[in-house]
């Protein structure tokens, strides 16, 4: 498998605790090397496009003001099967669901205020990228 890039998000409930150190070591330690990284607020419109695929379910209204609720930490991680990897280092949506060691089981709130987002696949990986940074911003 070749070196791959996906796109990370340390969400408002993990920054409101100051645990971006914290997750940061679990995503190097699983093997992921952080390329860009930049603390930002999002804005309603920032979210609501970042979350389109889920403008209809229910929980649409409440997750765009949850990711608007303070700041987020956007990254680009690559690796080896850089979005499977993360995904796994991620673990469940539901912290109830998450493998022990994983960040959503060590830090996650709920299954709204969950600490991270990961790109589910390599074509949004890029997607979703290219609509947080430029690429000089990106130094692998
Ligand atoms: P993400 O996109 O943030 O990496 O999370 P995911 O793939 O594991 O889960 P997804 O189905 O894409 O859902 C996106 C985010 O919406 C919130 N959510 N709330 N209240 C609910 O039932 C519910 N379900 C999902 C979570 O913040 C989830 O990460
Ligand atoms: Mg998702």
């Amino acid at each position: 498998m070749a070196l791959q890039r996906t796109f990370s998000i340390i969400k408002p409930d993990a920054t409101r605790r100051n645990l971006t150190g914290k997750i940061n070591a679990m995503l190097e330690e699983a093997g992921l090397r952080i390329v860009a990284q930049k603390r930002i607020q999002m804005t309603r419109a920032n979210a609501e496009s970042f979350y389109a695929v889920h403008k209809e379910r229910p929980f649409f209204g409440e997750l765009v003001d949850f990711m608007i609720s303070g700041p987020v930490v956007v990254q680009v991680l690559e690796g080896e099967n850089a979005v499977l990897k993360n995904r796994e280092v991620m673990g469940a949506t539901n912290p109830k669901d998450a493998d022990e060691g994983t960040i959503r089981k060590t830090f996650a709130e709920s299954i709204e205020a969950n600490s991270v987002h990961g790109s589910d696949s390599e074509e949004n990986a890029a997607i979703e990228i290219a609509y947080f940074f430029s690429g000089s911003e990106i130094v692998g």
